[in-house]
């Protein structure tokens, strides 16, 4: 004769919701923990009422590579005329290794945040020259 499974009928629903719950919070948490944390760098920085020439004295540099005037399909992405929010994001990218890109990780980390604002605020307001 054959025997019931054992533990078939055992009422296991009190456990279940328990588990449930701790496991959606915990999964929860785990899933925007980080994506907060990056959006609440690039918020601060973007709040942060930076000087524009000081931000013309640090893109000096970023100009021997990003040319303003160079044609639409140099190998280096434009800068100048973008966005604060895409300056800072990329930025940050590089920064944390988000965006693969040795040169620019390079670039990148050296700045404070006041400095990644300025950058921004003045690279966004210059109009690329295509002549
Ligand atoms: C030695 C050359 C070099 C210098 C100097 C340099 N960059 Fe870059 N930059 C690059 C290259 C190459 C890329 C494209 C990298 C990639 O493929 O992700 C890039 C990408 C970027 C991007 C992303 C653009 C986009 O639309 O995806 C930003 C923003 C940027 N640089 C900002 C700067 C700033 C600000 C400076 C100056 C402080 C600077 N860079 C200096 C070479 C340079």
């Amino acid at each position: 004769m054959m025997k019931p499974v054992r533990g078939w009928t055992e009422p296991v629903s009190d456990f279940n919701d328990k588990e449930v719950l701790k496991l959606l919070l915990c999964g929860s948490l785990f899933l925007t923990g980080p994506v907060l944390m990056a959006s609440d760098e690039a918020a601060e920085i973007l709040a942060i009422e930076a000087d524009s020439e000081y931000g013309e004295y640090l893109a000096g540099e970023c100009s021997t590579c990003h040319n303003p005037n160079a044609s639409d399909d140099s190998t280096v992405p434009k800068i100048h005329g973008a966005s604060r929010e895409s300056i800072v994001d990329n930025l940050l990218a590089y920064k944390n290794g988000e965006r693969d890109n040795t040169t620019m990780k390079g670039v990148a980390e050296k700045f404070s945040k006041e400095e990644i604002a300025a950058l921004a605020v003045y690279l966004a307001s210059i109009q690329p020259d295509k002549t």
